[in-house]
């Protein structure tokens, strides 16, 4: 039987390659996007791959909370189930925490939290109703991030979001294994994608004159622009390809070598020491 895949943020990027990989694995692919005229990278990706017939595209965004249950309802109809949810849509704010207003925080939640949430509640009862009589009911795959489990200055709000979003997933998939669903958290460090670029936001007054902190946020994005070592997204597709054909998959993937390291140093390393190693790289002190 064809196995039915819903992926969110498919412009570019991780939901990109994974609408790509998953349709080359022989998924069909309800690739969605918040802005349908975002399409096209996407369509030259799939003619180049030779499998635009394996992705249909819809307009979903996540945050538009109340539109998600019609919408899944409407994938439902179509193709009678739905096999696995990649939840990837997602931003990054960056500034200073006392920057930070609450209502950039509250969105920062809305995309990277809610939103997922939303939609796994909308998903639940179909691949509740697959999983009856023993048979695997789905695969949820939450795009997290290394940030889900460490954080870093001047990125308190990305990392929020991402460790809220660890929590939940980790209490949801106790949860649904009786129902035969997989819950799995897929936590990248640092991927050449439009994130670091176009989809980068900064609190309004972060990088203003109006900051007490801007020479030292000025200082960290001067860092993460000239220093950071960015990985080939591609891994991260296949990862979450193998992951979604998987029976039996783990809670946590971890990857990406500045993942690792971020993650064992934390754990290994006195924490003082951890910290004046982080904040010589950040250069906020
Ligand atoms: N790249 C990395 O270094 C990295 C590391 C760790 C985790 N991640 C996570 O990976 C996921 C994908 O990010 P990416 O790196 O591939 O960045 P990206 O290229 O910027 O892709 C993000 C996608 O999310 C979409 N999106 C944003 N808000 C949305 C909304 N409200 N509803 C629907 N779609 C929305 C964007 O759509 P538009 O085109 O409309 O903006 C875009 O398609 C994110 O959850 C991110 O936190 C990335």
């Amino acid at each position: 039987m064809e196995k039915i895949a819903l992926i969110t943020g498919t412009s570019s990027g991780i939901g990109l390659l994974t609408a790509i990989d998953m349709a080359k694995a022989g998924f069909r692919v309800i690739a969605t996007m918040r802005d349908l005229s975002r399409n096209t990278r996407l369509l030259q990706a799939a003619a180049d791959a030779g499998v635009s017939d394996r992705i249909e595209l819809r307009r979903l965004d996540i945050t538009e909370f109340d539109s998600l249950p019609g919408a899944v309802a409407e994938i439902f109809r179509h193709h009678g189930r739905i096999d696995v949810l990649v939840n990837n849509a997602g931003y990054a704010l960056g500034g200073f925490a006392e920057d930070i207003q609450l209502d950039e925080l509250r969105g920062q939640f809305d995309t990277n939290f809610f939103g997922h949430v939303a939609l796994t509640r909308a998903v639940l009862p179909t691949m509740r109703a697959q999983g009856v009589s023993g048979s695997l009911g789905g695969h949820i795959i939450m795009i997290s991030s290394i940030s889900g489990l460490v954080s870093n200055p001047v990125t308190s709000s990305y990392s929020a979001s991402k460790h809220a979003l660890e929590g939940w997933t980790e209490s949801l998939r106790l949860e649904v294994r009786a129902l035969g669903i997989k819950v799995v958290l897929v936590e990248p460090g640092a991927y050449d994608t439009d994130i670091w670029e176009r989809n980068v936001r900064i609190g309004k007054i972060a990088l203003s004159e109006e900051s007490a902190n801007k020479d030292r946020a000025r200082r960290f994005a001067n860092v993460v622009k000239t220093k950071l070592r960015k990985g080939d997204t591609r891994e991260v597709s296949r990862l979450i390809t193998r992951i979604a054909q998987d029976p039996n998959p783990n809670l946590r993937y971890l990857i990406g070598k500045d993942a690792q390291i971020r993650y064992w140093s934390q754990r290994l390393l006195p924490w003082k020491l951890y910290e004046k190693i982080l904040l010589k790289a950040s250069q906020i002190d």
